[in-house]
C-alpha cells in the first residue's frame, strides 16, 4: 500500500501536469532540474508563468497565494505599480553603468534615515556579498581572523556563511563548544579553523566563548531571527549579551538584517533597541530587484574608501546598478511605519490562525515567528534554537513535505520548510484561506499521521 508521501505525490503531479512536462525538460538542462538549491523540492517545484499582488500565477493556470515572496524580498507582493513604473522609466535610460547615479544616493539617504545603525553604507548585488563584505571590513578594522558565527545561522552562498547551517546531531558537538562542520564536501579546512560556532539563544554560553575566542575574533555575526531553522527569534538579552561582550572587546558585532530588515522601521536593530556595529542588508531594499548593502559606524565604512592607502576592495560588476536603486526607492518610500504594522499584523494573526488549527487538529505543531515572518514547526517544544528546530524537521522527515504540498495544492505557496511571510499585497480574506488550507491538510494527512507517524499525534 502506498505510504502517505507517495499518495500525495501522485496527487501534486495530477494537480500540475504542465510544469511537471516542463520539469522533464529542466532536468535535461539542470542537474536535478533546478538552478537554485533554496526553490527546489521533490518531485518538483511549481512552473510559474506570471504573478501580481499578492499571487503567483502556475504553468497549469492555477492562481496561488504567495507566501513566499521571493523568500521574504517583496515587501509590497508582485509587481506593485510604482516599482514597476519606476524600473520602466529607467530601463528606458538604460540598465547599467560603470558610473555612479542619482539614484544610488537617494536610496543610500533613505536607508541611512531609517537603520539606526547604518552611518554610511555601500550596495552590492546580494545578501551574500553584504555579508561577505561586511566580515571582510571588520577584518581589516581589527587585524583579526576569526569569525564567530551561530549554530543555525545563515548568511549566503558561501563557505563562512555556511558553516553549521544544519549539522547532524551527532556531529554539531557540545552545546557549550559547536563544532564547526560544514554543510558539504566543498570546504577547505581554513574555514572552519577561522569559525567559532556559538549556540543561538544562550546569552551565557556565548559570552564564555567569546571571551575565550577574544584575541582571535574579528566580529561576531547574527541573524536577529534565525531565519533557516525557522524564523526563530533572539532574546534580547541574547543580543544585549552579544553586544555588551563585543563591546567591552573591541570585537565588531554583524547584524544580518536581510531577511529582518522589514521589521522594525527599519530593520530588527530598531525593534530591539540595539545598535550593531555592521549591517548586512538585502532583499527587500532592492524592490524586487538584486541587491545587497553593508551599512555601518561611519569611522568603520571609510575601510572601503577607494582613495585612502589599502582599502577594503569591493567591486562587482552590478553594485548599485540602476535598475535595482529605482525599483528598491520606489519601494521603501511606500514601506511607511503603517504597512509595516499591516503586515506585522497579518503575520501575528497567521500565527494564531495555524496555531488553533494545530490544536483543533490534535496535531503536534506550531507556527512561530516575528512581525510578518512566520514558520510552521512540528513539534510542541518551546523552540529557541538550531538543535530544537533541527531534530524537530529530521523527526518529522516527509510529513513536512506532505504538509507543503497539500498547501500548494489548495492554493497556499510557503518555502518547502514552511516559512511564510506576508507582503502588504495581502488582507485578512488571504491569512484566512491559508488558515483554511493548512486546516483542510491537516485533515486530508490525519488518518495517514495515525498509521505512519502517530507520534505527532495527542
Ligand atoms: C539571513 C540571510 N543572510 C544572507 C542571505 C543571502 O542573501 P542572497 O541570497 O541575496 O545572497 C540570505 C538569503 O536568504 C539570508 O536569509
Amino acid at each position: 500500500m502506498a505510504g502517505m508521501y507517495e499518495r500525495i505525490c501522485s496527487e501534486y503531479e495530477a494537480f500540475s501536469p504542465r510544469s511537471r512536462e516542463a520539469a522533464v525538460a529542466a532536468r535535461d538542462v539542470f542537474p536535478g532540474g533546478d538552478t537554485r538549491s533554496s526553490a527546489h523540492f521533490a518531485p518538483y517545484p511549481l512552473f510559474v508563468e506570471r504573478a501580481a499582488g499578492a499571487c503567483l500565477y502556475d504553468a497549469d493556470g492555477h492562481r496561488l497565494l504567495d507566501f513566499m515572496n521571493n523568500f521574504t524580498s517583496l515587501i509590497h507582493g508582485h509587481a506593485q505599480p510604482d516599482v514597476v513604473l519606476a524600473v520602466k522609466e529607467q530601463i528606458a535610460r538604460g540598465s547599467a553603468y560603470a558610473a555612479p547615479t542619482a539614484s544610488q544616493v537617494l536610496l543610500a539617504q533613505h536607508l541611512r534615515d531609517r537603520v539606526p545603525g547604518v552611518e554610511q553604507l555601500r550596495f552590492c548585488s546580494s545578501g551574500s556579498e553584504a555579508t561577505l563584505m561586511a566580515i571582510r571590513c571588520a577584518r581589516a578594522a581589527t587585524g583579526r581572523q576569526k569569525i564567530m558565527k551561530m549554530e543555525g545561522g545563515y548568511h549566503g552562498s558561501y563557505e563562512m556563511a555556511e558553516v553549521s547551517l544544519a549539522p547532524m546531531a551527532e556531529l554539531a558537538g557540545d552545546l557549550a563548544a559547536p563544532n564547526p562542520v560544514p554543510i558539504d564536501d566543498s570546504f577547505p579546512s581554513s574555514v572552519l579553523t577561522d569559525t567559532v560556532v556559538c549556540p543561538y539563544n544562550e546569552p551565557e554560553l556565548a559570552r564564555q566563548l567569546i571571551a575565550r575566542h577574544a584575541q582571535d575574533l574579528a566580529a561576531v555575526i547574527v541573524e536577529p531571527a534565525l531565519g533557516s531553522m525557522g524564523m526563530v527569534p533572539a532574546t534580547r538579552e541574547f543580543l544585549a549579551t552579544l553586544r555588551e561582550a563585543t563591546l567591552s572587546r573591541d570585537i565588531l558585532l554583524i547584524f544580518d538584517e536581510v531577511i529582518t530588515l522589514r521589521l522594525g522601521d527599519l530593520g530588527a536593530q530598531q525593534l530591539y533597541g540595539i545598535t550593531p556595529d555592521l549591517t548586512a542588508m538585502g532583499k527587500v531594499i532592492g524592490g524586487g530587484l538584486p541587491i545587497g548593502a553593508i551599512g555601518g559606524r561611519k569611522e568603520l565604512m571609510q575601510r572601503f574608501h577607494p582613495d585612502q592607502p589599502r582599502p577594503v576592495m569591493h567591486a562587482s560588476t552590478f553594485s548599485g546598478n540602476p535598475m535595482s536603486m529605482a525599483a528598491g526607492l520606489a519601494a521603501m518610500q511606500r514601506f511607511t511605519p503603517q504597512q509595516r504594522t499591516h503586515i506585522d499584523g497579518l503575520g501575528e494573526r497567521l500565527r494564531d490562525g495555524f496555531n488553533k488549527v494545530f490544536r483543533d487538529a490534535g496535531i503536534r505543531g506550531q507556527a512561530i515567528g516575528i512581525g510578518s515572518l512566520s514558520n510552521i514547526h512540528l513539534t510542541d517544544e518551546a523552540i529557541g534554537n538550531a538543535r530544537v528546530s533541527l531534530a524537530a524537521s529530521r523527526r518529522a522527515g516527509r510529513v513536512l513535505r506532505c504538509i507543503h504540498l497539500g498547501m500548494l495544492m489548495r492554493g497556499v505557496v510557503s518555502a518547502a520548510r514552511l516559512m511564510y511571510c506576508a507582503s502588504t499585497a495581502m488582507n485578512d480574506a488571504d491569512i484566512a484561506a491559508a488558515v483554511a488550507a493548512l486546516r483542510e491538510t491537516l485533515l486530508d494527512l490525519r488518518d495517514d499521521l495515525r498509521r505512519e507517524k502517530p507520534e505527532l499525534l495527542y
